[in-house]
């Protein structure tokens, strides 16, 4: 059988989680797992549609799909976040539909439930056979019982795909329901919010200001006596998502710092703020 593997590490090969991969293409060497280093070449799938294309062309001539990926806060790694968003921005979800799916990730146990239930209902939504999930710490793969439950949950995986055997979804369908937010009347400007010196930041992704979320946005800072700033990301010069390179382990340092403006931003805007407030809209069940 031929599996797909989509790869959420912006390290790419030498990621750990691949590293599980590697292991179970070892074990199984009767069965290929193609690795796809998504995260890695996420700028490239944006702005190349035909490289983009290819990987749905794997997608849809696979026997099934794993998505193998690390947490990075919380979550998947934004770059996986974001290829996630081209499939339905670019309306490649029949590709997906019907395959069968697994997800592995790996972490140090620290909201990887979070992750693997958001996983889990993005496969639901892309109507996928979703069989399971495998949540390795990330040195797992050292200990002889852990490597033994690895080779179990890839047993299962090819076992449902070879048998055809059925699955069930657990998320219910995304209901979606027009909703225009009109603002109402303002108070009084005596009822308006006293800041009391503290300093509120609203953070956006909003690039119209005649949207919802740019109404909410604009009505939330006229609640206040003083202005409150809002910065908007596209504003920013940010030139990747996080490497997961660790660099900032030795001396809290961005391998981005003076190559891009986010570090500058961090520490001058976000860091002096009292309070922050995020204002986005959901894309695919998470902030965009
Ligand atoms: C920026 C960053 C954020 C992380 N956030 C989490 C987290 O929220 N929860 C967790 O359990 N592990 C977290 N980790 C640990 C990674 O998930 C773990 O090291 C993983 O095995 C890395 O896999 P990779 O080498 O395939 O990228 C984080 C690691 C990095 C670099």
């Amino acid at each position: 059988m031929k599996i797909i593997v989509l790869n959420g590490s912006p390290k790419g090969i030498e990621s750990a989680t691949m590293q599980y991969i590697l292991y179970i293409q070892k074990k199984f060497p009767q069965h290929e797992l193609k690795i796809l280093n998504i995260a890695q070449q996420i700028k490239k799938l944006e702005k190349n549609e035909e490289k983009f294309q290819e990987i749905i062309e794997d997608v849809k001539n696979s026997n099934g799909i794993i998505w193998g990926f690390p947490l990075y806060v919380m979550l998947v790694p934004s770059q996986y976040k974001r290829f996630i968003e081209l499939i339905t921005e670019r309306h490649k979800e029949e590709a997906f539909k019907n395959k069968y799916t697994a997800v592995l990730a790996t972490s140090i146990h620290f909201y990887d439930h979070t992750a693997i239930n958001y996983m889990n209902a993005i496969c639901d939504d892309l109507e996928m056979k979703y069989i399971g999930s495998f949540s390795a710490d990330m040195f797992d793969l050292m200990i002889p019982n852990k490597r033994k439950q690895l080779i179990l949950y890839a047993e299962n995986l090819f076992y449902t795909i070879e048998n055809k055997l059925p699955t069930s979804r657990k998320n219910l369908p995304l209901i979606k329901q027009p909703f225009e937010y009109i603002p109402g009347k303002l108070e009084k400007e005596e009822g308006k919010i006293e800041t009391l010196g503290k300093k509120v930041l609203i953070i956006t992704d909003s690039v119209d200001q005649n949207t919802n979320l740019g109404r909410m946005i604009q009505r939330f800072q006229n609640c206040f006596s003083t202005k409150v700033e809002v910065v908007n990301i596209y504003d920013l010069d940010i030139k990747s998502g996080c490497l997961g390179c660790i660099q900032c382990g030795y001396d809290n340092i961005c391998v981005y710092k003076d190559k891009d403006e986010f570090t500058e931003f961090w520490s001058i805007k976000l860091e002096s703020a009292d309070i922050l407030v995020f204002a986005g809209n959901i894309v695919d069940r998470y902030l965009s």
